[in-house]
């Protein structure tokens, strides 16, 4: 895993194997942005040419290697591109330096030490290098048994050039990226965790574990504990299966400064094969993500214990594995959940709601002021918001503009959606209290005034559809690798820093 260091001197200074410097699209062609036009001068007056007859443009997250023979300084030069040149006295936005910092230390995969010298104007922007540097080198050989010749490891040691690395400010979000930056790394590691690897139980454990280390208190309701508790919808989920479902509960108290309470609730279906309402072949291939939701709170609450914010978190995490079998349940059973609603189950594919809304209901009973969810919960979000884009739901629109403002500036692309009133009754039931799949257009919507359904009035709750964002089935981008993602876990971050 790749650690970071700050450093003060010049760039070319730095006893590195290779040198990240950002190039942008001036008006009158390639410009170099500061501190790369000073790398020129140690560099000698050839570099320009040379970047630009290698085919450098500045486009945003292009990269071109650039061989240093004979000026002083690291033997490899990576000339990373920023976009379009900024009017005088603009900053980048951490967005931008995340993401291209992501794209150099993909391609420096292998190199030991790497110092980047990108535009620091402020904390904000140093701690996005640090998360793009660290989350660009990621990757996941845990089942590789071939040698790692053509799998190069992530960088050791990424140096950040600052201005002044004794800054306290600077120091604090060098911390903040490493742990955000190894919470969104946990996550991506239990997404790609292989169904074979990752039963309810196994995920539940690895919850105590991380938990535990990080000082919260962790609670695992066994299958026992679940019927005792009345949780109809993760029991119903769970029973097509020989690997028994777990409700996990950690608890962050942040301390005599905390003065909010918010409640996570992440999807832990460890494989969606869509019971006997089955996937077809392809729609099941990538379904080991499907505990994308629950993989992401876990890393949050570690994260902010981590960072020891100052706000109480709870954590309801339901784990289920979905399976056809002759112990599933079928369309059309009728399962008791924990609010005491009555679900008929018409589609046991749209299982997921059915296990968030008996967390959901649990963590409404110890009145939090916010509960927020997070799961990969429908196809429809991805025919409506594309593979990169969160759908973010909510009973309160104040509250929904806040978890998209969170997000965006965490980087974490989210848009807010609807929940349209008049869609409730494509969930009615003949014989039940509602039924868990309703028509297919607003797909995305009708699964979120499902769930609303199990939220007590008076708690203000919002629900983040990440079925695309969880996983990204396309080639290796920025910071992020083909896939698990970690999506959630810095928009959740954020959330809980601003609600201090
Ligand atoms: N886990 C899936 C949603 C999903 C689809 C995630 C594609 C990631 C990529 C979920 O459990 C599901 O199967 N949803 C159904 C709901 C339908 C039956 C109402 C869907 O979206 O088709
Ligand atoms: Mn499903
Ligand atoms: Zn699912």
């Amino acid at each position: 895993m790749t650690s970071l260091s700050l450093t003060g001197g010049t760039p070319t200074s730095v006893k590195a194997d290779a040198l990240v410097v950002g190039v942008a699209i001036g008006a009158k062609g390639l410009v170099l942005v500061p501190p790369a036009d000073a790398v020129v001068k140690a560099l000698g007056k050839g570099f320009a040419g040379a970047i630009t007859g290698l085919g450098a443009t500045g486009k945003a997250e292009e990269v071109t290697l650039v061989a240093n023979l004979g000026g002083t300084g690291p033997g490899v030069v990576v000339v990373v591109g920023l976009g379009k040149e900024l009017a005088k006295g603009a900053v980048y936005d951490g967005e931008t330096l995340r993401r291209a910092t992501g794209a150099a230390l993909r391609a420096l995969r292998g190199n030991r030490k790497v110092a980047v010298a990108l535009p620091t104007s402020s904390p904000d922007a140093v701690r996005a290098i640090g998360e793009g540097a660290v989350l660009g080198g990621y990757t996941f050989t845990a089942y590789r048994s071939t040698s790692a010749a053509d799998h190069k490891p992530p960088v050791e040691n990424v140096v950040i050039v600052v201005s002044d690395p004794k800054d306290k400010a600077t120091k604090a979000a060098l911390t903040r990226a490493d742990v955000v930056a190894r919470a969104v790394m946990l996550t991506r590691d239990l997404v790609n965790t292989p169904p074979s690897h990752l039963h309810p139980a196994e995920l539940a454990e690895i919850a105590r574990t991380e938990g535990s280390k990080a000082g919260l208190s962790v609670e695992v309701l066994d299958e026992k504990a679940l019927r005792k508790g009345g949780y109809g919808g993760i029991l119903g989920v769970g029973q097509g299966s020989d690997a028994p479902p777990r409700l996990v509960h950690l608890t962050y108290k942040g301390g005599r400064g905390a003065k909010t309470k918010v409640a996570l609730v992440g999807k832990g279906i460890t494989f969606d094969s869509g019971g006997l309402s089955l996937k077809p072949a392809t729609a099941m291939e990538e379904m080991k993500m499907d505990m994308g939701g629950a993989a992401a709170v876990i890393a949050t609450m570690r994260a902010v214990a981590e960072l020891g914010l100052k706000v109480d978190v709870e954590a309801w995490i339901p784990m289920a594995e979905n399976m056809p079998s002759g112990a599933a349940i079928r369309p059309s059973d009728v399962l008791s959940m924990r609010s005491g609603l009555r679900v008929e189950v018409t589609n046991t594919d749209a299982e997921g709601r059915l296990i968030l809304a008996d967390a959901i209901a649990r963590a409404a009973e110890d009145k939090p002021d916010v509960i927020l969810d997070i799961a990969t919960l429908t196809g429809a979000q991805l025919v409506a918001l594309g593979a990169r884009t969160t759908g973010v739901m909510a009973n309160d629109d104040d509250l929904r503009t806040s978890v998209v403002d969170a997000a965006t500036r965490a980087g974490e692309p989210s848009w807010a959606m609807p929940l349209p009133p008049e869609l409730r009754k494509g969930l009615d039931s003949e014989i039940a209290d509602l039924v868990n799949s309703g028509p297919r257009e607003g797909g995305m919507l009708t699964a979120g005034i499902f769930l609303k359904e199990f939220v007590p009035e008076g708690i203000r709750w919002a629900h983040l559809d990440i079925a695309g964002p969880a996983y990204n089935s396309a080639d290796d981008y920025g910071y992020t690798p083909h896939g698990g993602t970690g999506a959630g876990v810095r928009t959740f971050v954020q959330f809980l820093e601003d609600a201090q």
